[in-house]
């Protein structure tokens, strides 16, 4: 099955928790938080005073993305809010296993993220600790930006690389995902595709189902996605094109 992950980055800050609620209910399988620190990448967002709140409002699994350089700090706190997924970023974790360990230790299931330019044999070694890889197909640090083809590429290596253990785990792609960019993706091997601006964009006035009522722009941009993945299942899209 493929999985939805709206990102609310994608959202002004004020309305965060609504996104979280219109997401939710809009047909959103996951919400992916994206916890910035100014450092690690050149963006601050939220942390877990926020991430509480928006637990509030639903009870679906929380996807909580790292882009910060010390994620040991906040895994504690994330824990206690009930993140299920926690993922921090390979490229900040100096002790990975370590940091995996405690993510699980405490209940949740661990990810690790890559950037664009680390490869994913890095994770060969590493695999049975892990129950989500997360590959960037952009830049960490803003919603909105333009999608890296090659990642599709890099997706498919990947999943060459787990099938050959039968790794149970999911692998998400994280960075552009729109209705034209998530074919290629789903086919390639990933389950779960995180979302910003492919979910939360306005549809203009005009445009075929346009409603006043933005939360129905979220639902409608969630089927659209669902409907593209399973267009590409069945049809099939190469991957490689
Ligand atoms: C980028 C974040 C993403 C981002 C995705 O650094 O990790 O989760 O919000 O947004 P889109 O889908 O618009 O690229
Ligand atoms: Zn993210």
């Amino acid at each position: 099955m493929t999985l939805i992950s709206p990102s609310i980055l994608a959202v002004e800050n004020a309305s965060l928790t609504d996104a979280t609620k219109w997401a939710a209910e809009g047909g959103a399988d996951w919400i992916h938080l994206d916890v910035m620190d100014g450092h690690f990448v050149p963006n601050l967002t939220y942390g877990p005073p926020v991430i509480k709140l928006c637990r509030e409002v639903t009870d679906i699994p929380f996807d909580a993305h790292l882009m910060v350089t010390n994620p040991d700090d906040l895994i504690p706190e994330l824990l206690g809010i009930g993140c299920e997924y926690i993922t921090v970023h390979q490229e900040a974790c100096v002790h990975l296993h370590r940091t995996l360990s405690h993510i699980r230790d405490g209940g949740a299931k661990a990810g690790v993220a890559l950037n664009p330019a680390t490869p994913v044999e890095l994770l060969v070694d590493i695999l049975p600790m892990l129950d989500l890889i997360v590959i960037m197909a952009v830049n960490p640090g803003f919603a909105y930006q333009k999608h890296i083809p090659e990642t599709v590429q890099k997706v498919a290596r990947l999943s060459e690389m787990t099938s050959r253990i039968e790794w149970p785990g999911h692998i998400q792609v994280d960075g552009g995902i729109n209705v034209e960019t998530i074919g290629a993706m789903v086919v390639a091997g990933t389950d779960v595709l995180v979302a910003g601006g492919g979910v939360f964009k306005r549809r203009t006035k005009g445009q075929q189902g346009y409603k006043d009522d933005y939360s129905e722009h979220v639902r409608m941009n969630i089927y659209d996605l669902k409907v593209a993945c399973q267009v590409a299942i069945e049809e099939g899209v190469d991957p490689y094109k």
